[in-house]
């Protein structure tokens, strides 16, 4: 199996009743649980963390590499604004951090727009709900096969 760390941050452990007209109605749970299921027909083994704070996200990202091949992060709206993060996805390098988010940033308010995180990560898939996730995990497949050529 593919080991894969998923994490998610802040406000996305309110998933479920935070704006579902923009984020749906699953809970973090639920979505945790689709990811694994679409991980677990492709050789994944998904480990789930989520925080609010920084500090923790930047401790996961750095230990990834001792317990994965790769990382699907959502960084909720530290995407916006937080290059400590940035720095942290760019030190674990090599290790694949893929950024995901549900929602469609680029077509929301302006501050949305941009995601400094992004240029420090392997690939980048937004707006399409739980199918993004489902593209990082194929994308880390993708790395996996790779790896092994
Ligand atoms: C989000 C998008 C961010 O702008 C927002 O702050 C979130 C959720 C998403 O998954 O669509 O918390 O990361």
């Amino acid at each position: 199996m593919i080991p894969v760390l998923l994490i998610h941050g802040p406000n996305l452990n309110l998933l479920g009743q935070r704006e579902p007209e923009v984020y749906g109605t699953r809970t973090l749970v639920e979505l945790e649980q689709a990811v694994a299921a679409y991980g677990s027909t492709c050789g994944v083994k998904l480990l789930c963390k989520q925080s609010n704070h920084e500090g923790v996200l930047i401790d996961w990202i750095q230990q990834a590499s001792r317990d994965a091949m790769g990382v699907i992060f959502n960084p909720g709206a530290y995407a916006h604004y937080s290059y400590a993060l940035r720095d942290a996805i760019t030190a674990v390098a090599p290790l694949p951090v893929v950024e995901v988010h549900l929602s469609d940033i680029a077509a929301r308010e302006q501050f949305r727009h941009t995601s400094v995180t992004e240029p420090a990560c392997a690939a980048f898939f937004a707006g399409k709900g739980q199918e993004s996730y489902f593209d990082a995990i194929d994308f880390l497949v993708g790395c996996a096969m790779d790896d092994q050529e």
